[in-house]
This record gives structure tokens, C-alpha cells and sequence, in this order.
């Protein structure tokens, strides 16, 4: 295994993210539905110090749905709300500033007693690397923030965002990092792509990403490549391997002496999965 965590990474995102604590309400923790768990920072909790927190399962329209409504029944029971949500689109993303108010409602609810009328609510949005962060932001202010700020002469300070007339969004992210001390953490996320798969060896990113695959997803993976039986040991390499042969096989994959390229079939294979062509799919499941 050769991905690291790097400590000195998540030092400096944990400074920056607690300095941005102070100026917000409440936190959007953006996770990827298909990977809830592994496409989290583990120290989530610590980083964020008791602020109001709704998780967010973006890319939901990528992940089993059945699935995804078992994770959000698994957050609330830690305690949270979460919503699953589809950036690209728009879906599930017009109950977020609905939620981030509800998350303060007691403050809301005592500052109207008092006579006091409550102002937006400010909002931060965190996650890992490409988990929809800016798809987010550009999708809540309906356009594209980064592009007017990168413009040259303008000088980019802490800009807050209105998303309507209830939520203020600050229009930088705060950026987590995964931590890959399970080896699986860091297979899930590379066959989704989250991680450059160059960092781990190709076939065994496939093979990982097959023997889940066949086991939960057997229909789809089975039509797409023409496949006859479905495995029977899911621990056997030997299985896991044969199918990878099956697809390098129907794929042209082939060497001489007839022989399946099989780092040629793993780079195919999860090229077909990332682009949605097997179907949704998720990697892990809380229960
Ligand atoms: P980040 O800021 O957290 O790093 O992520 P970013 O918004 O850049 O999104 C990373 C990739 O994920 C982008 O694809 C983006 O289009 C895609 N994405 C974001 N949200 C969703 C979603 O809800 N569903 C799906 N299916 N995809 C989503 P890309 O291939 O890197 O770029 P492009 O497709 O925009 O060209």
C-alpha cells in the first residue's frame, strides 16, 4: 500500500477550517453517497467543535438509492441531519438552506421571543477532494463563483454568497483530507476516482472494485460483459480474477498466446463504472 496520509496536509486544513468556525453558523458536511463513511475525514467531529452540522450525500444520482436512505437513517441515528443531493443536477439542493435553519431553531426561536429579527443563517461547506464542493457552491449562488474570482486584478478576500434571503454561504470551501489507515478506504475511493488510482496498482484497484460489484451488483455487471454465472466464493481470487479475464476477454483485451491483459481491463472496467455505464452502484453500507 503506498498512499499516505499526509499529517502536515490535514494540520494546516484543520487550521484553516477552525478559523472559518468562527465566522458561521452552521457547517454543510459534503460526503459522496456512494462512499459515505470512506469519503469522510475520520476526525470530523473533533475539527468542527459542536458547530450545527447537516451531511450532505451528494452525487446521490451515482449511488444505490436503497442504500443511501439507509445511510441517512444511520447519521440521524449519530445524531445528524442529512439529505442526499444531486449537485450536477439541482436535486435534493433546494432543502439545504431549509435544513441549515432548522438545525437552529432553538436560536431562531429565542431571538424571536426577544423581539430580535434573525439574520441569514452563515454556512460553511467542508469534504475531501472532489466530492462536489464547488459544484455545490456554484449550483446554491445559481452561477459560476470560482470563475469571477479567478478573474486577474481582483482580489479575492472572504466573500459571503446569498442563497436567497435565509442562508449566507461563505464562497470558499474548507478542504478535509481522507485518511486511508484501512487499506479499503483507499481502494473505495480510488475506484470511484476520487483518488488517482496511478497512486495504488490498477488491477487491484478493479479487482476490489469487482468482487463488490459481482456480489451486490451481479444483474448489471452481468448483462454489460455477457457473463455466465455469477461467483460462488467471493473470497476466491481465483473468481474474482476469472471474471476480470471474462471482461478483458469481450473487451479485446488479448495478448499473444491468448492471454487477457488484464491491467488494459482493469483500466477499461473502471473507466465503464466511473462513467456510470454499470448502472448506480455503492461501495459501502452502514448495516
Ligand atoms: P470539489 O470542489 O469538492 O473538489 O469537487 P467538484 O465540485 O470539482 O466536483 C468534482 C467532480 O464531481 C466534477 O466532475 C463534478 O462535475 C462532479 N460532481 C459534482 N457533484 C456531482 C453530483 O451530484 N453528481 C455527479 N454525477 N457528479 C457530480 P469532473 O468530471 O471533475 O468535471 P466535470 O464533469 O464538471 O467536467
Amino acid at each position: 500500500m503506498t498512499i499516505q496520509w499526509f499529517p502536515g496536509h490535514m494540520t494546516k486544513a484543520r487550521r484553516q477550517i477552525q478559523e472559518k468556525l468562527k465566522l458561521i453558523d452552521v457547517v454543510i458536511e459534503l460526503v459522496d453517497a456512494r462512499l459515505p463513511q470512506s469519503s469522510r475525514n475520520p476526525m470530523i467531529d473533533e475539527i468542527l467543535q459542536g458547530k450545527p452540522r447537516l451531511i450532505v450525500l451528494n452525487k446521490s444520482d451515482l449511488a444505490d438509492p436503497a442504500v443511501t436512505k439507509q445511510w441517512i437513517e444511520f447519521f440521524k441515528e449519530e445524531g445528524h441531519l442529512a439529505i442526499a443531493a444531486d449537485a450536477s443536477s439541482g436535486h435534493g439542493i433546494k432543502e439545504i438552506p431549509l435544513l441549515a435553519k432548522e438545525l437552529l431553531k432553538e436560536k431562531i426561536e429565542k431571538q424571536l421571543a426577544k423581539g430580535i429579527n434573525p439574520r441569514a443563517v452563515r454556512a460553511l461547506i467542508v469534504g475531501i477532494p472532489n466530492v462536489g464542493k464547488s459544484t455545490l457552491i456554484n449550483r446554491l449562488a445559481g452561477r459560476s463563483i470560482a470563475a469571477t474570482g479567478d478573474r486577474p486584478g481582483v482580489t479575492k478576500g472572504q466573500q459571503w454568497i446569498k442563497v436567497g434571503t435565509e442562508m449566507e454561504l461563505l464562497d470558499t470551501p474548507g478542504i478535509l483530507w481522507p485518511k486511508f489507515e484501512d487499506q479499503n478506504v483507499g481502494y473505495r475511493l480510488a475506484v470511484t476516482g476520487a483518488i488517482r488510482e496511478e497512486i495504488l496498482n490498477i488491477e487491484d484497484v478493479a479487482f476490489f472494485g469487482v468482487k463488490y460489484l459481482v456480489k451486490y451488483y451481479w444483474e448489471p455487471f452481468q448483462e454489460r460483459f455477457d457473463l455466465k454465472e455469477q461467483p460462488t466464493d467471493f473470497e476466491n481470487p481465483d473468481e474474482i480474477v476469472a471474471v476480470m479475464e471474462a471482461v478483458g476477454r469481450k473487451r479485446g483485451c488479448l495478448v499473444s498466446g491468448g492471454r487477457v491483459d488484464l491491467e488494459k481491463a482493469s483500466g477499461i472496467l473502471l473507466r465503464e463504472l466511473r462513467a456510470g455505464k454499470l448502472g448506480r452502484y455503492s461501495l459501502e453500507a452502514p448495516y
